[in-house]
């Protein structure tokens, strides 16, 4: 068994076959559970619809750190409709949230501000988190710090940064999910894999995005999962069916989705 603890199945790149078969050939690969991630608020209205529908399939709403800006106008109005979805009983967090300075699509102030006031949403509806980082270590890691000391749980989605932004989510007793990036002949943040304490744990596909290899290039999905597992496996020196289980209980306990 497997579980994708970060896709997006409202991806464009999905649209014309339809979530629901992609949803289908996930579970026909052994996948029992899948978050789709909705960034901003019609997106999450699209994934918590997918959500309603597949009893295997939860959703998150958050605003992108590429939106902030649109965020910070109309006194707020976007944020205050991520906090109506995120009501939704299938709404199991907050996300993807955080900071991305590589692409600087709003500024960082702006972002910093939006990120603060998401982990403060999240932290008054007990919803753990979803973040994003890019070339923002040392400002996420402070805010982690902050949102960590007042009771937020969270996940490193995707985890490509360094040790210290690492550190500083394993220090709050966050969760860290590795994508296929791991299984990429050039990845060498092996150390980093092997670092995560393995009730730590996660794995996703980030899906459509950065297919694991031999799809490496391609459209990603969800049924690919297993990949990423067992090359999260590959560098920790486990068996594969060990992280397959372990990761899918922690991501259970991590969205507390119960049994
Ligand atoms: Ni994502």
């Amino acid at each position: 068994m497997f579980f994708d603890s970060h896709c997006h199945l409202t991806d464009e790149r999905f649209r014309e076959e339809g979530a629901d078969a992609v949803v289908a050939r996930a579970r026909a690969a052994g996948v029992v559970g899948m978050v789709t991630i909705g960034v901003g608020a019609a997106d999450a209205e699209a994934a918590l619809a997918i959500a309603e529908r597949n009893d295997d399939v939860w959703a998150s709403a958050g605003i992108h750190p590429h939106d902030a800006t649109g965020a910070d106008e109309d006194g707020g109005a976007a944020l205050e409709r991520i906090r109506v979805l995120a009501a939704h009983s299938r709404c199991v967090a907050i996300g993807e949230i955080g900071l991305d300075y590589h692409y600087d699509n709003s500024p960082r102030d702006v972002q910093r501000r939006i990120f603060a006031r998401q982990l403060e949403l999240a932290r008054e509806l007990g919803l753990p988190v979803a973040i994003h980082s890019r070339e923002a270590e040392q400002d996420t890691a402070a805010l982690i710090r902050e949102a960590a000391a007042a009771g937020v749980r969270g996940v490193l989605h995707c985890f490509s940064s360094g040790p210290a932004l690492l550190d500083a989510g394993l220090e709050a007793d966050w969760y860290v999910s590795f994508a296929g990036v791991v299984t990429f002949r050039n990845y060498e943040a092996q150390a980093l894999v092997r670092a995560v304490p393995a009730e730590r744990l996660l794995v996703e596909t980030d899906s459509p995005y950065l297919a694991p290899v031999p799809h490496r290039g391609k459209r990603n999905e969800p049924a690919f999962v297993p990949l990423v597992a067992a090359g999260v496996a590959a560098i920790r020196g486990e068996e594969p069916e060990a992280v397959a289980r372990q990761t899918t209980e922690n991501a259970r306990r991590f969205y507390r989705l119960g049994a």
